[in-house]
C-alpha cells in the first residue's frame, strides 16, 4: 500500500469486529511508531498494551467519571459496568505515554514526537487492514486511569488508542483544502 493511500483511507474507527489483533500486528505498528522523527532522539514514547483486564479497569475509571453526573445509584453503577464491558470487548487498547521532561522546550518537542509516533502507528494499522481511534481528555491525568494503564512515575498519558479490525469504516469528514489555509511568501 502506498503511504498516500494509507493517509487517505485512515479514519477514526468506532466499531470493531471480534477478530483479535495479534501480538505480531501490535509489534509491527509499535515499530512504526518508534521510527517517528524525534529531536535529540530522546525516544520519549512509552507504550502500554492493555489486555482485557486492564481495559476493563480503565473502562471502570471512565465509566465512574461519567457516572458522577448520574444521581440514581443504580443507573450510575450500570453506567460504570457498561463502559467497563465496552472496553473489555475492544480488540485492543494502547495507552501512549510521554516521558516528562523538566525543560519546557524539550517537553513540547517530546510531546510532538510522540504524536508523530501516534500517526505512524495509525497509518501502519491501515496497511494491516486495522483501524484506530485516538482518545484524549482529562481522564488521562486521573491517577486511577494512570494506574489502570500501568503508568510509571515521570510519564503521562498523551493518547489512548483503540485498535482493531473495523466493523464499519465511516466516510471521510469534510475538510478545508490545504490551499485555503496556506500562505505562500516570496
Ligand atoms: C489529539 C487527538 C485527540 C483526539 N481525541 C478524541 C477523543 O477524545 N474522542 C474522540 O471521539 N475522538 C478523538 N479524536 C479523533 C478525532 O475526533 C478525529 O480524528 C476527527 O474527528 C477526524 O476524523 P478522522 O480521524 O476519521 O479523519 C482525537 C484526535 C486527535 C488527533
Amino acid at each position: 500500500m502506498r503511504i498516500s493511500e494509507a493517509i487517505s483511507q485512515r479514519r477514526s474507527i468506532k466499531r470493531y469486529t471480534d477478530r483479535p489483533v495479534s501480538r505480531e500486528e501490535v509489534e509491527t505498528v509499535l515499530a512504526a511508531a518508534a521510527l517517528a522523527p524525534n529531536h535529540r532522539l530522546t525516544q520519549p514514547w512509552r507504550f502500554y498494551v492493555l489486555g482485557p483486564q486492564a481495559r476493563h479497569a480503565y473502562g471502570l475509571v471512565l465509566g465512574g467519571r461519567k457516572a458522577k453526573k448520574i444521581e440514581d445509584p443504580v443507573a450510575a453503577q450500570a453506567m460504570r459496568d457498561t463502559v467497563a464491558q465496552e472496553h473489555r470487548r475492544l480488540p485492543l487498547m494502547i495507552a501512549v505515554a510521554v516521558v516528562d521532561n523538566e525543560n519546557p522546550e524539550i517537553r513540547e518537542e517530546d510531546y510532538a514526537a510522540v504524536m508523530m509516533a501516534v500517526e505512524n502507528l495509525a497509518l501502519a494499522a491501515v496497511e494491516l487492514g486495522l483501524g484506530t481511534h485516538i482518545k484524549t481528555g482529562a481522564i488521562m491525568a486521573d491517577p486511577a486511569a494512570r494506574a489502570a494503564a500501568g503508568l510509571r512515575d515521570g510519564e503521562r498519558i498523551v493518547a489512548i488508542l483503540n485498535l482493531g479490525a473495523p466493523a464499519e469504516v465511516p466516510a471521510a469528514k469534510p475538510r478545508t483544502a490545504a490551499s485555503a489555509l496556506t500562505t505562500w511568501l516570496d
